[in-house]
């Protein structure tokens, strides 16, 4: 079985690439600054005995996305999963934001993953069903206060997963993890108090660990997911319950 994994080289991304190694996967490990994470993670891979390979791409870019579904295909005929987690959120007011500043949002978060699913959507189908699995966020439902480009480019990524669930169905499955606050580099900017009002307003009383999502991630793409497809599990400590 074979997964690629946007983003793979921090964070979440990380997580869910040692994971689903640990459940024998073959791991492409994408990266697009992090490459000594990166190989440090195909280094750990393998000396567990796993098969892993790095391959770097800057999302925003369309040709970058081309080069990288390439370097999948060469490798790879059969894709079983595709995990779109790469992401970054800028953080503005939106009466500061230039319309001009949400184009590398929605390059980031709907145009890269739209383009990467089609260009890889026979090998995902060879896979049958194939399963894809979109890193959203709690701020796609509720909308941010600090970040409408990133928000907006979210919500639209969710309605760019559901329907591919729709059409891609039934030879590829599409889910969605949405988190909370995860304790990543993305909130790494948080000071200690502002973390604490945080953790606060989490009925779990603490914000949530990359493997908690990747875990999510593991669900949705294992048979005991299979008669999921659309949905989305929401990873966030019960801050926004649905
Ligand atoms: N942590 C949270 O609280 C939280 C909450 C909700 C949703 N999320 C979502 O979770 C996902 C993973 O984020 P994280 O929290 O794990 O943060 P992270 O550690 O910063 O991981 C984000 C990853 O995305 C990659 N990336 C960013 N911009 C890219 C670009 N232009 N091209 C290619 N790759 C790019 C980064 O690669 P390089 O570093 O190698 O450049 C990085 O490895 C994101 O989609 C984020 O929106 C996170």
């Amino acid at each position: 079985m074979r997964a690629l994994v946007t983003g793979a080289a921090t964070g979440i991304g990380r997580a869910t690439a040692r994971r689903l190694a640990q459940d024998g996967y073959e791991i492409g490990v994408h990266y697009r600054s992090h490459r000594a994470e990166a190989e440090a993670l195909v280094e750990e891979i393998r000396g567990t005995g796993g098969t892993a390979f790095a391959v770097r791409a800057d999302l925003t870019s369309r040709a970058e996305v081309l080069r990288l579904a390439r370097t999948v295909l060469d490798r790879w005929e059969t894709l079983d999963v595709l995990v779109h987690n790469a992401g970054s959120y800028p953080r503005a007011m939106a009466p500061e934001l230039d319309p001009d500043a949400f184009e590398a949002p929605f390059r980031l978060h709907v145009f890269a993953p739209a383009e990467l699913t089609r260009r890889l959507r026979p090998a995902l189908e060879r896979a049958n069903p194939g399963r894809v699995v979109f890193v959203s966020s709690i701020l796609a439902f509720t909308g941010s206060r600090h970040g409408a480009h990133y928000a907006s480019a979210k919500s639209a990524q969710l309605g760019l997963a559901r329907s591919l669930a729709t059409e891609l169905a039934p030879r590829i499955r599409v889910n969605l993890v949405a988190p909370g606050a995860i304790d990543t580099a993305i909130i790494a900017d948080q000071t200690p108090e502002e973390r604490k009002r945080r953790e606060a307003t989490v009925p779990l009383g603490r914000v949530g660990r990359p493997e908690e999502v990747a875990d999510a991630i593991a669900f949705l793409v294992s048979d005991r997911s299979s008669y999921l497809t659309g949905t989305t599990i929401h990873v966030n400590g019960g801050v926004r319950m649905d």
